[in-house]
């Protein structure tokens, strides 16, 4: 998969993907990651990117012709890539947003800066909007890494075999389990005990139970889209009427 990221700060992406798992996806060429200074198509003497917003307001747009040049020549190179902006006022990103994402031949990432991009940007060029969440950045940088991120770790060898993305949280609808490696005791707090019994059917169902009640404490409403069996359904039946404190 091909990530082509449109910037005015390129350094900001220096050292985001160079450790760890990304950086060996690079490596094995799972995924290849490339950007591109926005600045460098700004024609004009002192290569412009930004101006006033007409009809008045506080801030900075960003040019349509500089961005428009760049997406162009980057878009001439990788045809079958999608282009994204990103954007606070985009489709949120989820889990299987990302997963849809997964499965394209690539990604032109236009990361917008100042009040945001001239609106003949998105109506000429851009697929696809996209928000980290409901915050606002001071540029869409440090999302570009986020969506960089969260869609690599899905693509086929990019998660080792000792690592799994279909056990993490959100990858079954639901919040992920406690975890615990050595020491047994630390500070007088001890791992659950079922977990060093050796009983794989049991770690199991604590484990379930485990996610059930942490989605039902933190995130409620994933419950209603998760695919619950009947015993989930009965174990959250007793966590609403104020059971299931005992493990
Ligand atoms: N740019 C600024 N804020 C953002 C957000 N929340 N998501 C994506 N891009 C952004």
């Amino acid at each position: 998969m091909k990530f082509d990221l449109l910037t005015l700060f390129p350094d900001m992406f220096s050292g985001a993907f160079s450790d760890s798992i990304i950086k060996h996806a690079v490596e094995k060429g799972l995924i290849e990651i490339s950007s591109h200074n926005i600045r460098d198509f700004a024609f004009d003497k002192h290569r412009v990117t930004d101006d006033y917003p007409y009809g008045g307001g506080a801030g900075m747009v960003m040019k349509v012709e500089p961005l428009a040049a760049c997406i162009e020549s980057v878009k001439a190179e990788r045809p079958l890539s999608k282009v994204v902006l990103l954007t606070p006022g985009g489709r949120p990103l989820k889990q299987s947003f990302v997963e849809e994402l997964a499965l394209e031949d690539g990604l032109i990432i236009i990361c917008g800066r100042y009040e945001g991009v001239d609106e003949r940007v998105r109506e000429l060029f851009v697929d696809l909007e996209i928000s980290i969440g409901d915050f606002v950045l001071t540029g869409g940088e440090p999302a570009a890494i986020v969506l960089v991120d969260a869609v690599s770790r899905l693509l086929p060898g990019v998660l080792g075999s000792r690592q799994s993305a279909e056990e993490d949280s959100f990858g079954n609808g639901l919040l992920e389990y406690p975890q615990y490696t050595r020491p047994p005791e630390f500070r007088g707090l001890t791992v659950p005990p079922v977990l060093l019994s050796g009983n794989h059917r049991e770690i199991e169902c604590w484990r379930r139970r485990e996610s059930l009640r942490r989605t039902w404490l933190m995130r409620r409403e994933l419950l209603d889209e998760a695919d619950l069996t009947e015993e989930d359904k009965h174990y959250l039946r007793m966590l609403r009427d104020g059971g299931g404190t005992q493990n």
